[in-house]
Parts: C-alpha cells; structure tokens; sequence
C-alpha cells in the first residue's frame, strides 16, 4: 500500500514539472498601448509596467520608466491592459451540461473534481485571475485553491466556500425524490450543508472552516434550479441569518447570500451579511438598506440567456424554466434601478450554470441596464477585488499588488463585449495566454 502512495506522488510530481508555463523571468517590462488600472475610470496612454517576481514594482509612463536595453520585455503597445478580473460567483466543479435531475443518482463527488481542474484553467484563460467560489462539494474549492496555489494544477487565485448552507429541502436539498431513495446532495450533508436553527448554523459555519473555507454561502431564499421551491420565498429567519453572519465574522470570514427575494434580501442585509447574490427581485427598501448597510450586490444578469436557450438541452425541468422567466427579466430591471440608485456592485455570475470561460459574456449586459463600461470593468476589479477582502492584493494596477494583468485588442471602453477576446493573460508574474 505504501509503495503505491509513494508512486503516485512520485508520478504526480513528474506530471506537475510539464505543464506549468516556465517561471517568469525575475524583471519584466509590459508595455501597455492603454491602460485602465481601476484605480479610477479613466485610461492613460503609453504606459510602462514593471514587474518583478510576482509583483507590480511599478506603473509608470514611457517618459518616467526607461527599459533597459536586453531587458524582458511584453509588448501590449497596440493593446488595452487591465488587471485581472474578477468573478464572486462561480461554481468550479459545476458543468452547464448537467441538468437532468438523473445525474445525482449517476455520478460521485468526483465528476465535480474532473470539472473543477478544467473550469480552472477556461476561467484564467478567460482573463479571470481570481474567482470566489460559491459552492461545490464538501471541500472541492478548498482543495483546488491548494492545488493551484501550490502550483499543481492551472487556475485562478480561489476564495473558496463550502457547499451553499440550506434549510431541510430548501435551494441547497435535493427535493421531491422518494424518501427510499435517500439521496443527499453531498455526502455528510448534515455536517456541511444543511442546517436548521441557529445552532446547527454555527455547528455547519465552524466545520466548514475547520476544513478550511475563506467564506461561507448562505442561501437564504428558495432558487430558480431546485425542485419544490419558490424563488421570492424566504428559507432562514432574521434570527438564523444573523447566527450565521456573526459566526462567520468572528471566524473572520465574509458570508455571501443567495437572495431572489425582496424578503430575504432585506433580512440578508439586516444580519450583516457581506454580499447579496443575485438579488434578482429587490425592493425600493432593499436597495435603501443595501446603501445604508454598504452591502454589495452581485447581480448574475446574464444567466437568464443560457437558462432559457440552452439549459433545456440538456434535461432542465419545466418547473425551473417557469421559475426563470418569473425572475430573469425583473432580475436585469431591479439591476438597473440598483445602479441609478448608487448602490455597491461587486462581479458575480454563477458560472457553471453556463459553461466555464464565458464569463465576460455578462459585462454587455451590465451596459446594456445602466453602467458605463467604465464602470461596469471597476466592478470586475476594484469592487470584486473589495468585496472578497483581497484589495492589498489583486484589483487593481499599482505597484505592490500581484502582476495579475490582461489585454485586449479592440477597445472596451468603447466597446465593453471586447472582454470576450482576451488576448493577454498573465498571473503573479507568470504568462498563461498570449495570442496576437
Ligand atoms: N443558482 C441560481 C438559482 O438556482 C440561478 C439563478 C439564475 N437566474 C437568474 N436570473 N439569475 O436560483
């Protein structure tokens, strides 16, 4: 038995020493046509970014920052270069290929891991260098995030959950089979996922970070893609949704809520939770508690796209196409309305319900429903980068944060869809893409 262990890692190291892309050279010069750093709205021309190791050393303009000559050097000068960005709501391990409910009777926990390890590299390939991950099971996005980060495997820097905490055949339960079945979800579901009352709550925070998460998932409403209940239907009281913020705060983790809605979302707000997840049905008094408690929303409007067009395909249930047309349109709409009102906007949008790497199809529809793409880039930027706690670090341009830069070749200030064709991708220094 020992000696197969010992093979196997001898085997995995040997695999791990071919696929990274080779370590960055110590300095590099990026030379970046235009620049949207995200500190601001505004772009600077002819910019110089030097990078060293895995840091931005410095930002500056040709003018101030000679290359020397022999030095490393990327050419972005016909490009737009910005920095990473960032999605606070995926699901790695989840695939868009996956809706027939007779896939939780077919597969294990891990067909998800298989997902996972591609998803990882679409999503970077993307332009996306950090993701916060918003459910999966116990503890797939843990493991991930150690992977990547020891350099393992491909991907995005991961902020990771545990799966989404529900109430008994609430969004998170696997509804309306037979009881003979005895299905779970995932595996101790008790123990992870499901949790009724405030203690059980705490009791499902604390193992979730004692397994490592750096945020927990509440969902406090009912969803669109489970079976048996309602969207705009509140699953947790006032009093368990503050139990569960004010367990996570004093772990030191953020808490992300699913809300549809509107009463959900008021009582999400009212517990102190972080982020309000697609928000899809918020009232005039949620978006007035969301600026007064500045909570962010993360409004996932391009889903209703692949829900309605695709997700049918392949085995999505007439219950969950009804529940989606009830939400998707109000969903853009209360989006709008939120922006006019100057509410906080974070990047979130659920991928894996759509596949993995699309990401960017959603900043069109952040135009289309309000935002400047100025402003609809800063929400894939700074005010991810804020909501998930990492600003010191990713977010923005500056000298100090990781060297997590990508281009474009067309112009997305002008036009925002640009974002679909990222030419550039570089993290922490390394370059994973560069086709011009
Ligand atoms: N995971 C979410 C749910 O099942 C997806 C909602 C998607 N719909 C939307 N319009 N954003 O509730």
């Amino acid at each position: 038995m020992k000696k197969i262990l010992l093979w196997a890692l001898l085997l995995g190291t040997a695999w791990a020493q071919t696929t990274p892309p080779a370590a960055a050279p110590k300095t590099t010069y990026v030379l970046a046509g235009k620049l949207f750093d995200a500190t601001s709205e505004n772009v600077r021309e002819g910019v110089v970014i030097v990078v060293e190791g895995e840091r931005i050393k410095q930002v500056g303009s040709a003018a101030e920052i000679k290359v020397p000559a022999g030095a490393n050097v990327i050419d972005l000068s016909r490009a737009t270069v910005l920095p990473g960005l960032i999605d606070c709501h995926t699901h790695l391990g989840s695939r868009a290929d996956r809706y027939d409910p007779i896939n939780n009777f077919k597969e294990t926990p891990f067909t998800a891991g298989f997902a996972a390890v591609l998803n990882a590299r679409k999503t970077l390939e993307a332009g996306f260098t950090s993701v916060r991950d918003v459910g999966s099971p116990p503890f797939l996005a843990v493991d991930l995030r150690n992977a990547i980060n020891s350099g393992y495997l491909v991907g995005p820097r991961i902020v990771a959950s545990g799966p989404g905490i529900s109430i008994t055949g609430g969004h998170g339960d696997l509804n309306n089979f037979s009881p003979e079945t005895s299905v779970t979800l995932f595996p101790a579901e008790r123990d992870y996922g499901i949790a009724d009352g405030a203690e059980e709550i705490r009791h499902t925070i604390r193992a979730q970070v004692k397994y490592g998460v750096d945020v927990i998932k509440i969902l406090a409403t009912g969803g669109v893609l489970s079976r048996g209940d309602s969207p705009g239907a509140p699953q947790y009281t006032l009093e368990e949704l503050k139990a569960a913020a004010e367990t996570a705060h004093m772990a030191g983790r953020r808490i992300a809520a699913h809300a549809h809605g509107a009463q959900g979302i008021q009582w999400s707000i009212l517990a102190g939770i972080d982020s309000i997840e697609h928000a899809s049905l918020i009232d005039d008094e949620g978006i007035r508690l969301a600026k007064e408690h500045g909570t962010y929303l993360d409004m996932d409007i391009y889903n209703d796209d692949y829900i309605l067009n695709e997700a049918p395909k392949f085995g999505l249930e007439q219950e969950n196409i009804d529940k989606e047309k009830m939400v998707g349109r109000l969903q853009r709409e209360n989006f709008q309305k939120a922006v006019k009102a100057g509410v906080k906007m974070a990047f979130g949008t659920d991928a894996g319900v759509y596949p993995h790497g699309d990401n960017a199809r959603q900043f069109f529809y952040m135009v289309k429903f309000g935002m400047t793409p100025a402003q609809a880039i800063r929400t894939a930027t700074y005010n991810s980068a804020d909501l998930i706690d990492r600003l010191k670090d990713v977010g923005t341009i500056e000298a100090g944060k990781y060297a997590d830069i990508i281009a474009v070749n067309a112009d997305p200030l002008a036009d925002v869809r640009a974002l679909e064709n990222v030419s550039f991708v570089m993290k922490g220094g390394v370059v994973y893409k560069n086709v011009r």
